[in-house]
């Protein structure tokens, strides 16, 4: 008998050793939601190999809650475009997708938005807010036709059951729209409570962050290349320093070929990837002499808002311990003086650590970080070292990330309807009202109206389809504006 259970036995065991080595290796979030919006396929299939749920697909379909969406598939798309890009969800007024969180605490929200060339509809009229359980991510936000998509990555403090992501055309005149959403639960270690101020007048731990929303505005990879979602446990994508840098003169870059050595309590492969620790830039003293120079990264930032700055470093470049000594400064101030990293990786070579500050002058326009050598760096060896750098600005008070208009008074600015009317209804009555009012303008010669005078023969369709929910492929939109007569329509009412 014991032959028979010996195998079943070590199954289990190197079962149970590559599912330990699983959870230890990669990060699985509890929370982890990916949508490919406007799209009716099951999965897509990313470069990342991450699958994207169509949202009009059968489990897909769940998140979103509103009605009197668009769907727009790009007929002709770009041959290397990823195939989340291929589809959009249009809106034409407040819409929402609501995810159940079953994980308290942050989550990442990453947002897509590509736009193509569609002849049903111009996705250009697009100009729309974003906001997510509270917090105003984007407001009056356009979406330029661009070759590469607009990514926007944000950290969300989520303390309630469900985490609610709404859409708002700024105007009845206009739309909103998204390619793909993400929404993962971070892990904990991701964003600490606590940072050091960085201010004129002091220098003191802040607490209390993790309640913010943050939005990712720069992440860098010191001295290395672009790090893809491939790359990342949490996809995120880090792009090279050199458009930052301020001058490249006395600094070099390096590349370290062994292996980065994650240790419990200090920087995880969550907080930086490999890809990221393994190169940095260096001021590194050649003869006997120490030089007598800063590297400087210039971010440019927008005013009016508080910044969290992380640094990460990582010593892939000295021979020994011990040798590398060096200040750091944020917007010219010293916040690290004589940063010793042997004694803070417990004396260990190519362990990551990384520290966090927060910027709160609200009036520069332009962030900057340095290192150099202090007085405590020695010749002939590694003097000042930086391996990566992102910068998150933080909500404002009224909630916002992006100007000074709150989640509720956008929802305010919305015009109610008369909510009581069946939404069939409200048609029945557009149509004729544009009908009639189409005979009284040919009435009295009004030919050159210009709100008036292209509206498409069938534009029932049109306005079905709407309000249907769904205008799969519609052939018959000749260009967007006229889409929204029934609105301009009940608008217009007011005048009779
Ligand atoms: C959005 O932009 C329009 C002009 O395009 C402006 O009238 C409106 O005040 C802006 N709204 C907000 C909330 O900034
Ligand atoms: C991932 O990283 C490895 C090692 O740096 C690199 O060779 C590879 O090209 C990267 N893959 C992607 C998709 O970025
Ligand atoms: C040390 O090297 C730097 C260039 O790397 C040079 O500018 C400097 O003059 C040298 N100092 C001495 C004392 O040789
Ligand atoms: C390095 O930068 C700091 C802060 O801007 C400045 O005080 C210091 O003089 C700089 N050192 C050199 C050598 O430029
Ligand atoms: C190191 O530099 C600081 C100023 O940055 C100065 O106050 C201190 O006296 C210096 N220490 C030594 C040993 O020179
Ligand atoms: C961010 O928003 C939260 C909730 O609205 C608020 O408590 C917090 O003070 C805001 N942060 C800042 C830096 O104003």
């Amino acid at each position: 008998m014991e032959i028979y259970k010996k195998p079943g036995f070590f199954l289990y065991v190197s079962l149970s050793l590559l599912l330990h080595f699983t959870i230890v290796c990669s990060f699985s979030p509890v929370d982890h939601y990916l949508l490919d919006c406007g799209s009716t396929e099951a999965t897509t299939v990313d470069i990342d190999h991450r699958r994207f749920t169509g949202d009009a697909f059968e489990s897909g379909s769940q998140f979103l809650s509103s009605t009197g969406t668009i769907l727009l598939r790009d007929s002709n798309p770009p041959p290397n475009s990823s195939p989340i890009y291929r589809t959009v969800r249009v809106f034409t007024r407040p819409s929402k997708y609501v995810f159940n969180i079953r994980e308290k605490g942050t989550h990442l929200v990453r947002l897509h938005f590509h736009q193509f060339d569609s002849s049903n509809l111009n996705l250009c009229h697009s100009q729309f807010h974003v906001s997510v359980n509270g917090y105003v991510l984007l407001n009056n936000f356009t979406a330029e036709n661009t070759q590469n998509p607009i990514i926007k990555d944000y950290m969300i403090w989520v303390d309630t059951e469900k985490l609610v992501i709404t859409f708002t055309p700024s105007r009845k005149s206009k739309i909103a729209f998204v390619s793909a959403i993400e929404v993962i639960s971070a892990p904990k270690d991701l964003i600490a409570d606590v940072a050091q101020l960085v201010d004129s007048k002091k220098i003191e731990q802040i607490n209390g962050l993790m309640r913010n929303a943050l939005e990712t505005v720069y992440r860098v990879n010191v001295g290395g290349r672009k790090v893809t979602p491939f790359n990342d446990s949490l996809w995120r994508t880090w792009v090279p320093d050199d458009e930052f840098l301020k001058s490249s003169d006395g600094s070099t870059r390096v590349y370290f070929g062994g292996r980065i050595k994650y240790q419990m309590g200090g920087a995880s492969r969550e907080v930086g990837p490999d890809n990221v620790y393994n190169t940095a830039r260096l001021i590194t003293s050649l003869n006997d002499s120490i030089p007598n120079l800063n590297i400087t990264w210039v971010f440019p930032v927008i005013e009016g808002y508080d910044y969290l700055v992380r640094m990460h470093f990582c010593d892939i470049a000295s021979i020994s311990l011990g040798l590398l000594y060096f200040n750091v400064y944020v917007n010219g101030r010293l916040v690290y003086e004589n940063l010793d990293l042997t004694s803070l990786t417990n004396d260990m070579l190519a362990s990551p650590f990384y520290a966090d500050f927060l910027v709160d002058e609200k009036s520069s326009g332009v962030l900057s970080v340095s290192v150099g050598p202090s007085n405590m760096s020695m010749s002939h060896t590694v003097d000042a070292i930086l391996n990566g750098v992102e910068i998150m600005k933080m909500n404002n008070s009224i909630g916002s990330l992006d100007g000074t208009i709150s989640a509720e008074s956008i929802l305010k600015s919305w015009p109610s309807r008369n909510t009581g009317v069946p939404v069939p209804l409200i048609a029945l009555v557009c149509l004729l009202l544009t009908a009639s009012l189409l005979i009284y303008r040919r009435g009295i010669g009004f030919k050159n109206s210009m709100a008036w005078s292209p509206l498409p023969v069938d534009m029932s369709q049109i306005y079905l389809g709407h309000i249907v929910g769904r205008m799969l492929h519609s052939p018959f939109v000749p260009c967007v504006t006229k889409v929204y007569y029934g609105c301009e329509v009940e608008a217009s009412k007011d005048k009779w």
